[in-house]
């Protein structure tokens, strides 16, 4: 079976101001797969994921160049609605960032402002998302108490919930393990896998191991390139650029 495409990046470019951060970009995002983004520190991988749901708009002097497409769609065309992209492509960032309310009214907060108010509805909302998130066993019989008054992997787990509660279809993760303990990473980890039955998902990190594991496609990035593009086995087992694999077996800089 041939993977379809979500998303489809073509000779991508990104200036902050003077200084171009992503360099002819392409790659795509395979529909129901994990993708995972590396590179050493400061390559551009948060860049182009931020792109993914045009996050970026909101830095001064930033501008963009190339086609970036979602479900055929370009993501910077002037008729984009932004707030319906942010609704189906949706981000987990590195520090888990629950709002400083009740764990239900974390997850329902995204469906109220999408016009959901059935007490019912969103009873289910908040069941099926903590599910999913596996995070339900844990916190079923305290969805009143504060957010943040769980521990950071639930709290990050509860992150996940809230962008599963509007239904999106692509889920965006920058390094979303690295705040974390070894035992929540490898249950966040594990949930990436889960999630992928339902949803795209892309991830950001600096775990080569954690890359090998858990996706099915990798980019590599340096210093703002796409240097390969490919089905992970093959980037981890026999990568076509030096470059990937020196990074990969740790012989860099
Ligand atoms: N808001 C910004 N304004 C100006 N330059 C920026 C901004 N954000 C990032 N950069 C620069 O763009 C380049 C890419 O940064 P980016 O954060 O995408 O790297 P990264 O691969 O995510 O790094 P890390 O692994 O450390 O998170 C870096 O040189 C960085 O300094
Ligand atoms: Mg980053």
């Amino acid at each position: 079976m041939i993977d379809t495409n979500v998303m489809d990046i073509d000779k991508f470019n990104l200036w902050y101001g003077e200084k171009q951060a992503l360099i002819e970009v392409s790659m795509n995002v395979r529909k129901n797969k994990v993708t995972a983004l590396i590179g050493p520190s400061g390559c551009g991988k948060s860049t182009l994921i931020r792109c993914m749901n045009r996050m970026n708009d909101l830095v001064d002097g930033c501008r963009v160049e190339g086609r970036m497409s979602f479900n055929g769609q370009d993501i910077y065309d002037k008729s984009t609605d932004v707030m319906l992209l942010r609704k189906k492509i949706g981000m987990i960032f590195q520090k888990p960032n629950p709002f400083p309310m009740s764990v239900r009214d974390n997850i329902t907060y995204g469906p109220k402002i999408h016009g959901v108010t059935k007490p019912d509805e969103l009873d289910e909302i908040v069941e099926r998302s903590l599910r999913q998130a596996a995070l339900w066993d844990e916190v079923h019989d305290r969805l009143e108490h504060s957010a943040l008054s769980l521990s950071g992997g639930q709290q990050q787990r509860l992150c996940i919930a809230r962008t599963l509660s509007i239904n999106p279809e692509v889920i965006l993760m920058d390094e979303p393990t690295s705040a974390l303990d070894p035992i929540a990473t490898s249950k966040i980890e594990d949930l990436a896998g889960e999630l992928q039955k339902d949803y795209t998902v892309v991830i950001v990190t600096h775990n080569m191991q954690q890359a090998a594991r858990i996706s099915d496609y990798t980019g590599f990035m340096y210093i703002g390139r796409m240097i390969e593009f490919d089905r992970t086995d093959k980037v981890f087992s026999k990568p076509s650029d030096e470059l990937t694999e020196r990074y990969i077996t740790g012989r860099f800089g």
